[in-house]
């Protein structure tokens, strides 16, 4: 446990792109005797809420899974119920996101969304385009394996050679940097397909706080053990790093 508030971490020790699996919703639902979907619903209020922890405390990226390739296995109630309460979200809370400074990206495969869904991820990163306080990644149909496979055909197509910087730049989650900091809930220790490229030298932080349950003092405890980390990409503690990647030395 952290003694102090991370809240009042310097900047620098501070991730400046978080991404978290929100997961433990459907537990959260069933300890209570209510459906699963009830437990999605209030995994949304937290999600409103780190949003605001995060623009509160200077984060200017945060990468979240909302619904995963593999996703599409469970019980198709399930599924329908999570497609409706993302396009009643969408409805309900883009308009103070926008406020707010948020710019939304939605990363994942839209081919296997309805029509109803798209539109509406297309309409919320429309109008958000302009901002820049928070950039909010809602992963949606996403799969790490499917990012990089989408970004390798793309370069294909183009006849671009396949680098690890051209891949990156090709991938879903381009436009932000790789994640510093990636938190999952719920208590499972695995990263579920999430953001399998981008995390190769993320910190990961783990914790059974169900996602419904998860809070701004959560977060900070989450910070403030990222902040105890020695991020040292490859090198010797020795070699005073600072927390930026080293680039791969092994072609230079
Ligand atoms: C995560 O919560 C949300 C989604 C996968 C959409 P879960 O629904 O996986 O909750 P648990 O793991 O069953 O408790
Ligand atoms: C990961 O949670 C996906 C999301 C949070 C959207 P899951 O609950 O689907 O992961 P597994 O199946 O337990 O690994
Ligand atoms: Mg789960």
């Amino acid at each position: 446990m952290v003694s102090t508030a991370s809240s009042s971490l310097a900047p620098a020790k501070l991730p400046r792109h978080v991404a978290i699996v929100m997961d433990g919703n459907g537990r959260w639902a069933q300890k209570r005797w209510m459906p699963r979907v009830a437990g999605h619903k209030q995994g949304v209020e937290t999600l409103r809420a780190i949003v605001r922890a995060c623009i509160e405390r200077g984060v200017p990226a945060l990468s979240v899974f909302a619904f995963s390739s593999e996703n599409w296995n469970r019980p198709v109630d399930e599924v329908s119920g999570l497609m409706d309460l993302l396009v009643l979200a969408l409805s309900r809370e883009v308009p103070s996101l926008e406020k707010s400074g948020v710019r939304l990206h939605f990363p994942g495969d839209r081919s296997g969304l309805s029509a109803r869904v798209v539109q509406g991820l297309e309409a919320a990163e429309r109008s958000t385009a302009h901002n820049s306080t928070l950039v909010l990644n809602v992963c949606f149909n996403y799969g790490g394996r499917w990012d990089v496979v989408q970004a390798a055909r793309r370069l294909a197509q183009k006849g671009i050679e396949i680098t690890e910087e051209s891949l990156s730049q090709s991938t879903a989650l381009a436009h932000v940097g790789d994640p510093d900091l990636l938190i999952r809930t719920g208590g499972e220790l695995r990263i579920s397909n999430f953001l399998l490229w981008q995390s190769a030298y993320t910190e990961l932080v783990f914790t059974d706080c169900l996602w419904p349950d998860f809070d701004a003092a959560e977060l900070d405890r989450a910070f403030g053990e990222f902040a105890r980390r020695d991020r040292r990409f490859g090198r010797t503690a020795e070699q005073q790093v600072d927390a930026q990647p080293v680039v791969d030395k092994r072609h230079a």
